[in-house]
């Protein structure tokens, strides 16, 4: 990769994309898309609405129908269709890396990345296109019995700002190779990436209405979507307050199934055993990676009393030697937060952090003088009752507990409403394992920390959210199970 400083992209695609085509909205309004890095215009996007959505709903369940040419594909060219797209992914990567750092304001290298791990991730869901099957089961009587996984139908699916790539293809990835077709409301934060994206499929050959992508608001045209009668599941990450409003929305409307991915408040425990240097590595990149904006961030360090202010101590160091600014420079470890809503929604709990109590070892404030950029922050004296320990703030804040004993720690840990993700760091196997069974978590990491492979699954107990997404397990979101059971008299 380049060592020089990168150019912003020109932004080619902003309007709506259904059945294949790019078309204004209904109401013909539009939303201005904003760059974090100035806090100005990059440009707007046709706003979709409930009338769009409608119009897209439409299109995806014509193309779901029986005979419809996406239901007459083999499912190996369901297959080859997704590689096809995951290989348009790796031949437009700079470009998409360029847009998405744009519009979202994560570091170059991140997004770069980012793309290539969603084209990963689109080639292994290839792959499965064809490998979805169900059993013969042995059942009493004169019977034969089958199942078949069947696709669910039209799926919503609603995508945050914090990784819009990646989260795209861990929708559309499970959901195309199944036999789905798609509604995609990408964040109103970060629209660009995702249309972009809806040119390659078209150039892929999806045929039309399998893939319909309309930027819009939450509040609008992403009610439109949960509320709908005629989508079948409804896939979600975002906010826990608005995974609530999506399963409610399902309640109300026609019992979509639903699959949610949430926030989170991870615990990382860190042993006396451990090296220093090194847990100070995975406690710093595991909170600070992508400006703290990860729903598994490691926004809780429990680390023991004996080896407390050593780690605290080099954290403070670390910190202060990330490197923040433009994301297009090479050198910058850190860009700005994603807008002003969510620069002021971490500058308050900063403010409880220091009211609470907690010891404000630097950062805390603005850096530069315009976007949303926030300094690396780190609070030591941290305790379980702090809105700092219990809130996500999904910023660059650091919060370092104290412990004694390792059933505390556990017990700590878990004694909070999310249940994402999780990690300890010792060189003792038996600790770590037995650890790693009591953790209430959908992910637990032993000496790293947000490793998310494809292959692997990922997503939350508790209010963490609903179902998993990746892997093979994140096409069960995507399938409906019949079973057919034959009379076989057994008469020759
Ligand atoms: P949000 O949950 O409001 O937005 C996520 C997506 O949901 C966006 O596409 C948005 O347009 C859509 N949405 C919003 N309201 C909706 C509604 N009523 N019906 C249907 N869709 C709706 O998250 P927001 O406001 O951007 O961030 C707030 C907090 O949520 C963050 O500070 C962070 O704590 C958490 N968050 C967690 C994420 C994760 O990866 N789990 C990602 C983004 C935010
Ligand atoms: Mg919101």
């Amino acid at each position: 990769m380049a060592t020089e400083k990168i150019q912003p992209p020109e932004v080619i695609f902003t309007q709506i994309f259904i059945n294949n085509e790019f078309v204004n909205s209904v109401s013909g309004k539009t939303f201005p898309t904003i760059n974090p890095v100035t806090g100005d215009k990059i440009c707007d996007v046709q706003e979709g609405d409930k009338a769009d959505v409608d119009v897209a709903v439409k299109a995806a369940r014509a193309a779901f129908k029986l005979g419809s040419p996406w239901r007459s594909l083999d499912a190996s060219a369901r297959g080859s269709l997704l590689y096809k797209l995951s290989e348009l992914f790796l031949r437009d990567a700079e470009y998409m890396a360029k847009l998405e750092t744009l519009d979202n304001g994560k570091p170059y290298k991140s997004s770069f990345s980012s793309v290539n791990g969603a084209a990963k991730v689109l080639r292994y869901y290839a792959g499965f296109a064809d490998k979805i099957h169900g059993k013969t089961i042995p059942v009493d009587g004169p019977f034969f019995c089958y199942t078949r996984h069947e696709p669910v139908g039209v799926c919503g699916q609603i995508i945050p700002w914090n990784y819009p790539i990646s989260l795209l293809t861990w929708k559309i990835g499970p959901a195309l190779a199944c036999g789905c077709t798609c509604v995609v409301k990408p964040a109103e934060q970060t629209p660009l990436t995702a249309l972009y994206v809806a040119k390659l499929i078209k150039e892929a050959g999806f045929p039309p209405g399998v893939v319909n992508i309309i930027p819009g608001y939450g509040p609008t045209a992403g009610a439109a979507i949960s509320e709908h009668m005629d989508i079948d599941k409804i896939a979600f990450t975002g906010s826990t307050e608005v995974g609530r409003l999506i399963q409610e929305a399902s309640g109300k409307s026609n019992l979509k199934r639903v699959s949610l991915e949430l926030g989170g408040k991870s615990p990382l425990i860190v042993l006396t055993d451990a090296d220093i240097d090194f847990a100070v590595d995975i406690g710093h990149d595991g909170l600070f990676a992508n400006m703290g904006q990860i729903c598994c961030a490691a926004s809780r360090i429990f680390v023991h009393e004996d080896i407390y202010d050593d780690y605290v101590k080099k954290s403070v160091a670390r910190a202060k030697r990330r490197t923040i600014g433009d994301p297009y420079d090479p050198k910058t470890e850190s860009g700005p937060q994603i807008s002003q809503e969510q620069f002021d929604k971490i500058m308050e709990l900063i403010d409880s952090g220091k009211k609470d109590g907690a010891k404000l070892e630097c950062g805390g404030g603005r850096f530069g003088d315009k976007g949303y950029f926030v300094q690396s922050t780190v609070f030591s004296d941290v305790t379980d009752e702090m809105r700092i320990a219990k809130e996500e703030i999904f910023g660059p804040v650091q919060q370092i507990l104290k412990f004694k004993t390792i059933e505390e720690a556990v017990e700590r840990a878990n004694r909070t409403t999310y249940g994402l993700s999780a990690g300890v760091i010792t060189k003792d196997i038996d600790k770590a394992l037995s650890i790693a069974n009591k953790i209430e978590a959908g992910t637990v990491w032993v000496n790293t920390f947000t490793v998310i492979p494809c292959q692997g699954a990922f997503g939350g107990f508790k209010m963490s959210g609903q179902g998993r997404e990746l892997g093979e397990y994140g096409l069960q979101e995507y399938t409906e199970i019949k079973t057919v059971t034959v009379k076989v008299d057994g008469n020759l």
